[in-house]
Formats: structure tokens, C-alpha cells, sequence
């Protein structure tokens, strides 16, 4: 029987090139502009489904960007895999910071990646994890080891929210129906440490718009008497943390899970180094919720950062005005518990309130999504775990994550199913960033690794 092994040293080019292919086309889903790129991108991942041994595979439309479906079913008595992956990326903006194209792959050799990495935008996230799956199946299918059935979603509106692919899984669930559902899209500790993401932050994305004098003002004229926007924002923004970092929205934090000491304890026996952690990002020291530390930080614990703010005269030189109004995009990381509706209406209460009388506050949510958290003793973490400890000769670490997918929860509540999140990428592939980039290592790891779950999984499930 072929290895997994020899099957990608026998089509590690092609299996390169056709990922170049993918990454060629600028799948932005968070700009219009590039709606026929958008297109494209989800035909050429329906195509390769298709020669990857995927039958059934079809694009559907939605409001928004379309879902890519493919499934191989070989015996309706075995157990169902459904992959999930997303095929739109991030916007590639500051162009200006790539040191090569964003949408023209290159491979680069690099500190953490010895071997090379892939880089360009959707290199790490989500291309090329999604892309493995492609790959593995390829492979099951290519020398007759698919152990069990197989059902591929890929959307193009992850990076935005995933509302329509929300609507069309409640519309399918019979269509959607499996045992386990498992996703790439996530990372590991290190290219010799691997981890599985055990848990995912929920999200509440708001926007907020400050509006003083109906008119910008000469700031001589007006400056000292009326409100200005930009000043009334910052301070509001200033306020909603205290001197240790606790958020102040008033029953914020009534429903956050704590953990225990063990659990905290076991989280604190994960390799990290505080030291090298900041030398990675040039700074000299890192910041947040008294109390907690810093991978308690980026993962147990609820945050508020502003992800943008504009207003006023921002062009060349100086003009001297009092702009009639200032805006802020404002985003909440949550934890277990912690319901993003509810979450978003706090935050809309607070922020009313706490605006002074001479200036009106309106604030509106983008959109949202509840975390997750995948138990450790469930089948499809313990097929997980043994399919990593097979490639890489060492058990995963459980981790808890702190990015978001929203879909995840809602899988769990509409189809009744539990995710395993085998992500391959490392924290410093830069994604979402300039120059992200994705390990050759890693690519071709995830292909050997993804048919070992298959493997454990059918075997487990089946008993
Ligand atoms: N793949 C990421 C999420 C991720 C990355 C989770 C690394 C854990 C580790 C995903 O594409 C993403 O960026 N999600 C957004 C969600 C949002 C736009 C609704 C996020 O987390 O900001
Ligand atoms: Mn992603
Ligand atoms: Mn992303």
C-alpha cells in the first residue's frame, strides 16, 4: 500500500503549483472590488474537489459569496466527515509592506521554516490549510484508503462573518449531516511541538459613529466651547478599561467562565517564552487584564480592541477644523458563555450612555459569533491526537485558541456536531498581516497527517 509519505514526495510540485493556482486569484471577500475574483476562486476549488474524488460537487449561490460542496460517499453505514475551510482571504493591505507580491506566491526560507514557506495572502489562512484536505483526499482516494465517508464545505465569506453560510446550514441539514466535523484553519505551537486548538473566542464586532456640530468648525472660532468628536471618542474609547485592564461595561463579565486552578495549572505547563514571545514582535513588554497571564490572556479571557479610528483632517500638513464627527471600529473577543448578542447590547447600553449631552452616539453591530470549546476525551480529539502523535512521533498539547470561527458554534447547535480544529499554521505565519506565509513543512505535514484522523476516526467511531 502507498504511504502518505511517498504519495507527496511522488507530487509535492504539483501539489504546489495547484496551491500557487488558488493563491494566484485575490479571493478578498471584505471588498467588492474583487467579486469576480471571488468567483473564480470557489470554480477552481469546486474543479479540484471534482479530480480529487469528490462527487456531488456543487456551487451554491447565496446573498453573498457561494459555497463550494463536494462529498464521496462510499457506504452510507460508516461514519461521515464533514471538512470545513474558507476560501476568501483578508485584504492585503499596507500593499506597500509586502516584500513580494501578495498575490503572486513565492517561497522564501526563513528562520522558523528552514525548508521554505509559501508566501502570500490566504497562504496560511485559509488556503493552503483548506488545500490539504484537497490533498489528502486525493491521496485516500488516489490508492483506496478512504476509511469512511467525506463531505467538503468551503465558503468565501468566513473573513466577513460567514452570515449567509449560517442561513444556508440551517437550510441543509440533512445535506450536511456527519459524525465529526474538522477544520485547518487554525495553528500549533511549534513545528516540533504540536497542539490542537481545543477552543475558539466568540466575537462581537460594533461600530460607532460620534456626531458634534453639524458642520467641521474653525477650531478658533469654536475650539474650547463646543464638543469635539474626536476628542469626546477617545476619551469614551479611554474609559471602557480600567488601570488594570478590565473592560467597564457594567455586566461584561457576569457570565465568563472561569477555569479552575488545574485547569490553569495545566494550561501553564504549555512551552512559552516570554522573552522570545516579545522579541518576535519588537516590543518590550507585553500588556493586558491585571492578573492573568499572557496565554491566559489571549485565550481564556474576554478583551476589547479598537480596530480602527477616523475622523477630522487626516491629508498633508495641517488644518486647523473641529470635525463635525469621529468613528471607531470596536471589537470584543468573548469566552465560554459569554453570549455576543447580549454582549453587543451591554456594550450599545454603555456607550449611550457614557456620552456626554453635547454630542449624539450611534453605534451599530457588524456582526458576531459564540466561542467553543471541544472536550479532550471526545472520539474525534482522541483520533486527532493519534493521528499527530503518528506523523510527528510526539502527542499533541490541547490548547485553547483565541481567534474566532464563528460557524463553529452554530455547527454544534444546528447540526448537533463537534469540531476538531488541526491547524497547522505557526502564530508567526503572519496571517491577516503583511507577508503571511505558510511552511512548506507544514503544508506537506498537514497532507500526511489529515488521512491518519480518517484513519483513527473511522476506527473509533466505528466500535
Ligand atoms: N483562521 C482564523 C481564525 C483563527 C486563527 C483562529 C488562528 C485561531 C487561530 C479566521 O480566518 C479568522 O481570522 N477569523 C476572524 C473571525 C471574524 C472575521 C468573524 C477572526 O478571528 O478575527
Ligand atoms: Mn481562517
Ligand atoms: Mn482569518
Amino acid at each position: 500500500m502507498t504511504s502518505a509519505k511517498d504519495y507527496i514526495n511522488t507530487h509535492k510540485d504539483r501539489f504546489l503549483e495547484e496551491l500557487f493556482e488558488l493563491l494566484r486569484l485575490p479571493s478578498v471577500s471584505a471588498d467588492s472590488a474583487f467579486k469576480k475574483d471571488v468567483i473564480a476562486t470557489a470554480e477552481l476549488v469546486a474543479k479540484q474537489l471534482e479530480k480529487a474524488g469528490c462527487t456531488q460537487v456543487k456551487i451554491y449561490p447565496t446573498a453573498g459569496n457561494p459555497i463550494v460542496y463536494g462529498e464521496t460517499i462510499i457506504n452510507p453505514d460508516l461514519p461521515t466527515v464533514l471538512v470545513y475551510g474558507h476560501y476568501d482571504v483578508q485584504p492585503a493591505d499596507p500593499l506597500e509592506l509586502w516584500e513580494s507580491d501578495a498575490f503572486d506566491p513565492v517561497i522564501k526560507k526563513t528562520p522558523l521554516h528552514p525548508d521554505g514557506a509559501i508566501f502570500a495572502r490566504g497562504a496560511c489562512d485559509d488556503k493552503g490549510q483548506m488545500y490539504m484536505h484537497v490533498k489528502a483526499l486525493e491521496f485516500m482516494t488516489q490508492t483506496g484508503q478512504l476509511p469512511c465517508n467525506v463531505k467538503f464545505m468551503i465558503e468565501g465569506e468566513e473573513e466577513v462573518g460567514s452570515k449567509n453560510l449560517g442561513i444556508f446550514v440551517r437550510e441543509n441539514r440533512a445535506l450536511l449531516k456527519n459524525d465529526i466535523i474538522l477544520i485547518s484553519d487554525t495553528g500549533m505551537i511549534a513545528n516540533d511541538i504540536p497542539s490542537i486548538t481545543t477552543g475558539l473566542r466568540g466575537l462581537s464586532y460594533m461600530e460607532v459613529a460620534v456626531t458634534g456640530p453639524n458642520r467641521d468648525l474653525h477650531s478658533g472660532l469654536y475650539g474650547g466651547a463646543v464638543a469635539n468628536p474626536i476628542n469626546i471618542l477617545t476619551q469614551m474609547i479611554a474609559s471602557l478599561m480600567d488601570e488594570n485592564n478590565h473592560i467597564t461595561i457594567p455586566g461584561f463579565y457576569d457570565d465568563v467562565l472561569q477555569l479552575s486552578t488545574e485547569e490553569r495549572e495545566a494550561m501553564a505547563q504549555a512551552p512559552f517564552s516570554l522573552e522570545e514571545y516579545c522579541q518576535a514582535l519588537d516590543i518590550e513588554a507585553v500588556h493586558g487584564e491585571a492578573g492573568y497571564t499572557t496565554n491566559e490572556r489571549n485565550s481564556i479571557r474576554p478583551t476589547l480592541d479598537v480596530n480602527g479610528i477616523w475622523g477630522g483632517y487626516t491629508g498633508e500638513g495641517s488644518k486647523t477644523v473641529i470635525p463635525s464627527q469621529a468613528f471607531a471600529k470596536i471589537s470584543m473577543r468573548l469566552v465560554p458563555n459569554q453570549d455576543w448578542e447580549k454582549i453587543s447590547a451591554l456594550f450599545a447600553e454603555h456607550f449611550n450612555a457614557i456620552a456626554p449631552k453635547g454630542v449624539k452616539v450611534e453605534v451599530t453591530t457588524h456582526h458576531g459569533g459564540q466561542s467553543y470549546v471541544t472536550p479532550i476525551d471526545h472520539p474525534g480529539y482522541r483520533a486527532a491526537a493519534a493521528a499527530y502523535t503518528d506523523t510527528f512521533g510526539v502527542a499533541p498539547i490541547p490548547q485553547r485558541g483565541g481567534g474566532s470561527i464563528p460557524i463553529v458554534a452554530l455547527f454544534e447547535t444546528e447540526l448537533d456536531s463537534k469540531t476538531i480544529l488541526m491547524g497547522f499554521g505557526l502564530d508567526s505565519d503572519a496571517i491577516h498581516s503583511p507577508n503571511e506565509h505558510f511552511g512548506l513543512f507544514n503544508y506537506l505535514k498537514g497532507i500526511e497527517t489529515i488521512p491518519r484522523f480518517f484513519h483513527h476516526f473511522a476506527a473509533i467511531a466505528q466500535k
